[in-house]
């Protein structure tokens, strides 16, 4: 057996680029910074449910607006690293927030060679902070942010899609997912975000995905606040 020799070319790995990690770096220590703010909006989910009440993308929306809730750094990395294997070039994100996620997957699109991750949100601060954080990581020649309701900016992502995050509202993930099917392709992944905290909501986008019949092959991750990774068939 021959032992191959390693290659003179570091690979890349566009999360170690000083840019990025110092971006990341940032969000990150802001996003700890937003602990009071989390421990409101748990508050204001448990008052929804006690009332009865459903809130809606607008309600939630504004209710984020000064946190950011991103997938967590391993959550980053797992999702920069398939996206990595299955050579993704489109990429879209529903809930792009201050661009965590999104830059996470504008790495693993350069480091394939080019393409688009296509974001959105419908919160206009967050559109302008998203933009701004992902270009100061040197990756926004690799990125869309669409402003607006996903259920409008994501209806023509423009051309096949290799790879989507559902990590906006959770009322509209088996919405959205219906929407970008049509532009998937056998191996294409979705990634949810949020399953555990979110399990009354989402426990049908759990059955949807995991029901062999809807076309994908899907298994919930213990991975941050619960991760579901459905794979297209
Ligand atoms: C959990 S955050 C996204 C975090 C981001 N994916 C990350 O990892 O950095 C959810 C975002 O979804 C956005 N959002 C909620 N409903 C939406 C909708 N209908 N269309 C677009 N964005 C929406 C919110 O404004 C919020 O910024």
């Amino acid at each position: 057996m021959s032992v191959q020799p390693p290659s003179a070319a570091a690979p890349t790995c566009s999360l170690d680029d000083p840019r990025v990690r110092s971006v990341l770096g940032r969000l990150y220590a802001e996003t700890r910074g937003q602990i009071f703010g989390i421990a409101g909006l748990s508050f204001e989910y448990a008052r929804d449910w006690a009332l009865g009440r459903k809130a809606t993308s607008e309600i939630e929306a504004a209710r984020l607006r000064d946190l950011y809730v991103p997938l967590n750094p391993k959550q980053g990395r797992l999702v920069y690293q398939i996206a990595r294997s299955i050579g993704a070039r489109r990429i879209v994100e529903f809930g792009t927030s201050a661009g965590i996620s999104t830059i996470h997957f504008a790495a693993a699109v350069r480091d394939n060679g080019g393409g688009i991750v296509v974001g959105t949100d419908i919160e206009p601060t967050k559109v302008a902070r998203a933009r701004a954080n992902v270009e100061q990581a040197g990756l926004g020649a690799y990125v869309e942010v669409r402003e607006g309701d996903a259920q409008q900016t994501l209806v023509d992502p423009g051309g096949p899609v290799d790879l989507v995050l559902l990590d906006g509202f959770k009322a509209l993930y088996i919405p959205i997912l219906k929407l970008l099917t049509p532009l998937l392709h056998t191996g294409s992944v979705v990634f949810a975000d949020n399953i555990f905290i979110f399990w009354r909501t989402l426990r049908p986008y759990v059955a949807y995905v995991q029901d062999p019949r809807n076309g994908f092959s899907s298994v919930t991750l213990a991975l941050g606040t619960g991760t579901e990774y459905s794979v297209r068939l």
